[in-house]
């Protein structure tokens, strides 16, 4: 897991939002079923870009994909009360490797081990794994987890062991508390890139 402060500057993210927004803002936040893994949220995918936003996601292309990538970007807006439970990626739409860029606001991803081997691509799961994001139990009594900080215009790099043995999750609003010191969590948007399985 790696995480790139000021991956983009104040202008990009500005540059980014703008053109997120308009299609964004018609959207209604979802807060529907309590089983789901993301709460209070709207979301789009996008793969025609402006040419200046263009430019921004080839270097994440380059220094996060080697190149390999995705064409369709994520983008997902999380309200200020919004959460994003713990969760693996599942094996099936996404590959080795996972970015993200993070818009407005900062928060605090939760990383906390799970089982090793049931999340390996090409493992031996016989989960069902149709759910586009898995939620396996965790606990963090007797486990390893960290909690990291996502300042506004960072960029996470989440790959291989991060990836596959580690949930992940964005903390609430209430509970977002970095070193000990409450992170103030506010309407976030993120650009995620994935690559194929
Ligand atoms: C997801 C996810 C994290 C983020 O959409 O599966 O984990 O940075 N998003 O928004
Ligand atoms: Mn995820």
């Amino acid at each position: 897991m790696r995480i790139v402060p000021e991956f983009i500057s104040e202008a990009e993210e500005k540059q980014l939002h703008e053109e997120i927004e308009p299609y964004m803002s018609r959207l209604r936040y979802e807060f529907d079923h309590w089983d789901d893994a993301i709460h209070g949220f709207r979301e789009t995918e996008r793969k025609k870009w402006y040419p200046q936003n263009r430019e921004l996601l080839e270097r994440v292309r380059l220094l996060a994909f080697n190149g390999a990538i995705m064409p369709y970007v994520h983008v997902l807006d999380l309200a200020a009360d919004g959460v994003i439970k713990p969760h693996v990626d599942s094996i099936r739409y996404c590959g080795n490797t996972i970015s993200g860029i993070s818009l407005l606001s900062d928060s605090v991803m939760r990383l906390v081990r799970t089982d090793a081997k049931k999340h390996q691509q090409n493992g031996t799961s016989t989960e069902d794994d149709t759910a586009y994001r898995q939620q396996p139990v965790t606990a963090l009594e007797n486990n390893f987890y960290a909690d990291l900080l996502l300042p506004r215009r960072s960029l996470y790099i989440m790959s291989h062991t991060a990836r596959y043995n580690f949930t992940h999750e964005i903390l609430s609003k209430e509970h977002s508390k970095f070193l000990g010191k409450p992170v103030t969590k506010d309407r976030r948007i993120s650009i995620i890139c994935r690559n194929d399985p």
